[in-house]
């Protein structure tokens, strides 16, 4: 199980339309919180019993808080809801050490990061982090108005070059293929980087955006392209897995058999093996375990294709098996 943590509501603020910031700090009597690197995030235990991962927005060197920023969700399952309606200053909360999927590549010549609405939070810290190590960044800022976008006084206070595009005053959505054009020939013109492929760009925001990132960054020759999602992609099956498969939980000394009729997280349940989770829809990390001999079906968000390909570690709330046989560490 990871690191659980206690932690006290320090502050609650209205951040933009339907967005607020929680800031945490560890709770009378507790430990002091782990030191995060940007783009991590951490598990909220919500007073309603859910438990949801939320980025972390406030600058890697501050030691003693950690700063949330969460979208109030129309098609909430009750998470954002719960955030907004019944999170008080000094309730002291259950959250896990923080996570990270995200990775900032700190030794880019120049790195792009790219904002939709909420998906701000993660890349703020990134820009905190980018201006603290004197690294050359730009920002992209994508909201559907200005009233909706949160933190944009930070975002204006490290001073980088930022392009804002709201879609209420552009008269619509971003043509994200020539802003990724634009920004990356502007780098290479003023001698940021040799090429355009040396520029490492991230995006967090709606799915439908970070599917459109992920194609033009391939259509443009963008190879270091990094994602972070708040919502599950749906990956289906591979060809080749298996719909019935034995698992051997090596630590546990168990073998257990994954059926049609039960995912391998419930098989893992069932056998009373406990396993971290969360999201249980394959985008927050918290199930990651590690592979010792197998191939699973990856059907995850959070790994990287070469992660995948190295099959050294899997989600086991969504993935599955290519193989009869696999054996985890758990
Ligand atoms: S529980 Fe979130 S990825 Fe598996």
């Amino acid at each position: 199980m990871p690191t659980q943590l206690k932690a006290f509501v320090h502050t609650l603020r209205f951040e933009a339309e339907d967005i607020i910031s929680i800031e945490l700090r560890p709770a009378p009597g507790a430990a002091a919180f782990p030191a995060f690197s940007a783009g991590s995030h951490i598990d909220l235990h919500l007073p309603n019993g859910m438990v949801r991962s939320y980025s972390l927005l406030n600058d890697p060197k501050e030691q003693h808080r950690y700063v949330l920023g969460v979208l109030k969700d129309r098609a909430s399952r009750g998470g954002s809801r719960c955030v907004h309606e019944q999170l008080r200053i000094g309730m002291v909360l259950e959250i896990s050490a923080p996570r990270n999927n995200f990775a900032l590549q700190e030794d880019a010549p120049h790195s792009v990061l790219v904002a939709g609405g909420i998906g701000v939070t993660p890349l703020l810290c990134m820009a905190q982090r980018l201006q603290t190590l004197g690294r050359s960044f730009q920002v992209l800022y994508c909201a559907r108005s200005r009233a909706h976008a949160a933190f944009v006084a930070d975002i204006e206070a490290l001073g980088a070059p930022v392009l804002w595009h709201f879609d209420t005053e552009k008269g619509g959505p971003p043509d994200l293929a020539a802003l990724l054009q634009n920004t990356a020939a502007q780098a290479v013109q003023q001698g940021r980087v040799g090429g355009a492929a040396d520029i490492h760009f991230y995006a967090c925001g709606p799915a439908v955006m970070l599917d459109a990132f992920e194609k033009h960054c391939q259509t443009l020759g963008f190879t270091n392209a990094h994602v972070e999602r708040f919502s599950a992609v749906e990956v289906a099956a591979a060809s080749d897995a298996r719909s019935t498969y034995t698992v051997e939980l090596r630590r546990s000394g168990k073998v257990i058999t994954v059926t049609p009729e039960l995912s391998l997280l419930q098989a893992i349940e069932a056998a009373r093996v406990s396993v971290a989770t969360s999201c249980q829809e394959g985008i927050c990390g918290s199930c990651e375990t590690p592979v010792l001999e197998g191939t699973p079906d990856h059907r995850d968000s959070v790994l990287s294709a070469a992660e995948r390909a190295a099959n050294r570690s899997m989600m086991v709330c969504v993935s599955g098996c290519k193989t009869e046989r696999l054996v985890l560490d758990l």
